[in-house]
């Protein structure tokens, strides 16, 4: 269950990382959509990784803020992911949710991570990864099953 919350109620590392998330926006490279999004993710050991989106002109090759910055902290050889906050523009109480590619990277990285959606206007919505993915593909499936196969795989 998702809680929705000022930015002035949330603990001090949270709104260093929803500021910092802002940051990033502002960096956004939305030529095509307008529509600018910017990612902070914390790690356990305190680091924290910056996101933007990145539009190019053929569509597809787009980037979502919040891989950019998970990859970012993946690159860096990080520890868990402790927390993501991701700004977008979201009107006063409804802020931008990650998109259906992103929840998936986020169950693969950021399993544990909570997550924090805030608007511009200092709205956050915290939640977690298992809410915003129920009933995940994940790492567990391309485990190899009894009988030494890949499920689904060739034989
Ligand atoms: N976008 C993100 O950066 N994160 C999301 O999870 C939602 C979508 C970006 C991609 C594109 O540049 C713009 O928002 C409009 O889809």
């Amino acid at each position: 269950m998702s809680k929705q919350r000022k930015l002035e109620e949330v603990d001090e590392p949270t709104r260093r990382l929803i500021e910092q998330a802002s940051a990033a926006r502002a960096n956004a490279h939305a030529p095509y959509s307008g529509f600018a999004v910017g990612a902070a993710v914390r790690t356990a050991n305190g680091n924290l990784f910056l996101g933007c989106n990145v539009e190019i002109s053929s569509y597809g090759l787009t980037m979502c803020a919040e891989r950019v910055a998970l990859f970012a902290a993946r690159t860096a050889g990080t520890d868990a992911v402790e927390a993501v906050a991701i700004v977008g523009p979201g009107s006063d109480a409804d802020p931008t949710p990650p998109c259906g590619a992103c929840r998936q990277v986020l169950w693969d990285l950021a399993p544990e991570a909570e997550i924090y959606l805030a608007t511009p206007q200092g709205e956050v919505r915290v939640t977690t990864v298992a809410d915003l993915l129920p009933e995940p593909f994940g790492p567990h499936q391309l485990q190899r099953g009894d009988d030494g196969e890949r499920s689904g795989g060739a034989s």
